[in-house]
């Protein structure tokens, strides 16, 4: 097709070439800098003339950004997570949006155990202390940490993230609850209530979509309901926490500690007051991120927008309710 004739995508992020390869050739693609928190101003421009939008889980996607682009067709977001996105305003305008799951189950749930075993036995710290020459001999009494092995682990939202994490706790030798809204049996887990989770666990772990609904589910009253052992847990989105509530629960000692792979804000500012808490430990949202599930992510990411471009029903779809069979 003549490059006058392609579809016009914007790609709100520069990515790797290679991740991208088969959009070359089937669309006119303008790209945004690397690291954009917002939509470039030089994309917003060509929003008018925009049939195709590829965005990541940093930009929201809202009304105002679909009002300005009357030719848009597909939205396709590089995550599992699309609470970026105003998909009831995508629907209302027969816009398809795709995510990715599935492929960044494992790495998510490696990431999940690492950040516990990290927390749990004070990686971070041994490491510091260990550097700063603080390694004065074998402490028969330093450094001592908490073992998995016969705590129990209380997930929130067992969808395939949950359900990854669930695997590897029992293989470490952890007793499983969970509790989700639609899933009742999971073999050698148990399914309570949430609050029995938040009552009962060693380590909460939190693998549940940010909706209206879960927005601060971690809250002061969660917090007071939660062992003074426990350990909290969250690579899902940092909105499931109230920050404050959080920040109170760990300086006060109401919990015993939290790893968190994504923060309310994000990201968290270096002089954010939970930095300063010896018993946080947080990393920057690389929950998915190995080059494997990345380039995965990327691949179905391109599907997604392909398929939307051309009119065929994406993939994977978040609101199939715009296709005329589904809704
Ligand atoms: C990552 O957070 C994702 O939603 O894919």
């Amino acid at each position: 097709m003549p490059e006058n004739k392609l579809p016009v995508v914007i790609l709100t992020h520069t990515l790797p070439e290679g991740w991208i390869s088969s959009l070359k050739d089937r669309c006119k693609l303008y790209i945004g800098p690397q690291d954009a928190t917002k939509l470039d101003p030089s994309l917003l421009k060509m929003l008018p003339q925009a049939e195709g939008l590829f965005t990541l889980l940093t930009i929201p996607v809202t009304q105002a950004i679909l009002d300005q682009s009357p030719k848009l067709r597909v939205i396709s977001n590089m995550a599992v997570g699309v609470d970026n996105i105003d998909i009831t305003a995508c629907t209302r305008r027969k816009i398809p949006v795709g995510n990715t799951p599935g492929v960044l189950t494992e790495s998510t749930a490696d990431l999940t155990m690492a950040l516990m075993l990290s927390i749990a036995r004070n990686i971070t710290q041994a490491q510091r202390d260990a550097q700063d020459g603080r390694w004065k001999t074998w402490s028969p009494a330093g450094w001592l940490g908490t073992e998995l092995n016969g705590s129990t682990i209380g997930i929130i939202g067992m969808g395939k993230i949950g359900k990854a994490v669930a695997n590897r706790a029992i293989a470490f030798g952890m007793k499983v609850l969970f509790t989700d809204p639609e899933i009742k049996d999971y073999p050698n887990a148990l399914q309570v209530s949430f609050w029995e989770v938040l009552k009962k666990s060693d380590f909460v772990t939190l693998h549940a979509p940010l909706t209206e609904e879960t927005r601060k589910l971690i809250n002061n009253e969660a917090f007071s309901l939660m062992k003074p052992n426990a350990i909290l847990i969250n690579a899902a989105r940092g909105s499931l926490i109230d920050t404050d509530a959080l920040f109170n629960a760990l300086k006060y000692h109401h919990i015993r500690a939290a790893a968190l792979d994504v923060t309310d804000p994000e990201p968290l500012p270096s002089t954010h007051p939970l930095f300063s808490l010896p018993n946080c430990l947080i990393v920057p949202h690389i929950g998915s991120a190995t080059e494997h599930t990345r380039q995965q992510m990327a691949a179905l990411a391109c599907k997604n927008l392909l398929a939307g471009l051309v009119g065929q029903m994406l993939p994977h779809c978040v609101n199939p309710e715009v296709y005329p069979l589904n809704s």
